[in-house]
């Protein structure tokens, strides 16, 4: 009992000296997420926020080669009205990444979410649609030619149960508006990666071979999809570790890029009253950041398209304000302080 006892104390000892060990060998940023791995590691961000947050802004540049805009480039901002695209501050975001060596991704062409009214409403026949579908892809594809790298092309298609999605672009131009959506992308700009993105990949097997069995019928007949993003918005418990590693392998053993698109670890899936991070959870979510880029570095080089993260700092994340809940998923805290997710991610990559 008190061996047990004195195990369990040195134990102790040993894991919160190894965490302080960690969180002051990461403490002051000198060190880069990006430098560390051999991929391109990337976040979501904001211009506004990169301009006029000063602890955002060191983050992004000292952390990461890769950005995702996350609202600006959806189709309610870029494309508010039939004949008005609203450029500026997807462009700024676009300047930002050329003089600070980002990687910029697109997102996203097509999805049934944050579209504008004048879509929402629009009435017309199916060719009309196909005009409407078509300009909205080459408009923007074309401006954006040769400073995004890659785009979402199609987003959240599947339901979970393996059929596709009855969005509006379904509902009007029927599946082949998926396909439509890629060769149009192409068209426009033939350098981009064009990419199908999702979520529930790795923890569904149903809607993940339905996914790619589409995809794989669709490329048969030539359409040009070059990867698939696996959102990842996930939690410390599920998926399991396994379910991710062998959704990686069966996505890039089909032939696609594999991009973690959206990654952020909920600590909190119950929505319980939390007011703070529980250290306990706090070192599972690190040991599933530290698995899930320990699983992407095993994948074939030829196959990593990168891996991005959903957010800067806690107080930024989607998951408060989207779910209402107190949840702590990114590798910052609340006050731009690296988490020990960050400090496992520096320390053992
Ligand atoms: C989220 C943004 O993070 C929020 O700011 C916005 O209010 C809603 O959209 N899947 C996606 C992303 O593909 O575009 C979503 O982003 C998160 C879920």
């Amino acid at each position: 009992m008190k061996s047990l006892l004195s195990i369990g104390v040195i134990g102790f000892l040993l894991v919160s000296s190894c965490q302080k060990e960690e969180l002051s060998s990461c403490g002051n940023l000198n060190k880069s997420l990006a430098d560390k791995v051999e991929f391109y590691c990337g976040t979501v961000a904001d211009l506004s926020q990169i301009v006029n947050n000063q602890p955002y802004g060191q983050i992004v540049n000292s952390q990461f080669n890769s950005v995702t805009a996350e609202n600006s480039m959806k189709s309610a901002y870029l494309h508010p009205n039939q004949n008005t695209y609203y450029w500026t501050e997807a462009d700024e975001l676009a300047d930002y990444c050329a003089s600070h060596s980002k990687r910029l991704h697109g997102h996203t062409l097509i999805w049934h979410k944050q579209l504008p009214d004048w879509i929402l409403n629009y009435q017309g026949s199916t060719a009309d649609w196909e005009k409407l579908l078509k300009e909205h892809i080459l408009e923007i594809v074309s401006h954006f030619k040769g400073k995004v790298a890659s785009w979402d092309v199609v987003n959240e298609a599947f339901n979970e149960d393996g059929t596709l999605r009855n969005s509006i672009w379904k509902e009007n131009l029927g599946a082949s508006y998926i396909e439509k959506a890629f060769i149009y992308a192409r068209e426009a700009d033939p350098n981009a990666k064009l990419f199908y993105n999702d979520y529930s990949l790795a923890i569904n097997p149903v809607k993940r071979s339905a996914v790619l069995n589409y995809l794989n019928h669709l490329r048969a007949k030539g359409t040009p999809i070059d990867g698939i993003g696996m959102q990842m918005h996930i939690f410390n418990g599920f998926p399991e570790n396994i379910e991710i590693s062998n959704t990686m392998d069966e996505i890039w053993k089909n032939d696609y890029l594999v991009h973690i698109s959206e990654l952020d670890i909920s600590i909190n899936p119950q929505s319980q009253q939390m007011l703070s991070a529980p250290d306990k959870e706090l070192r599972r979510q690190a040991e599933k950041y530290l698995y899930i880029f320990k699983a992407y570095e095993r994948i074939p080089a030829r196959y990593q398209f990168g891996i991005t993260i959903w957010g800067v700092s806690d107080n930024d994340s989607w998951i408060r304000y989207t779910y209402n809940r107190n949840d702590f998923p990114l590798l910052f805290d609340d006050n731009y302080l690296p988490k020990p997710a960050y400090c496992k991610l520096i320390s053992n990559l």
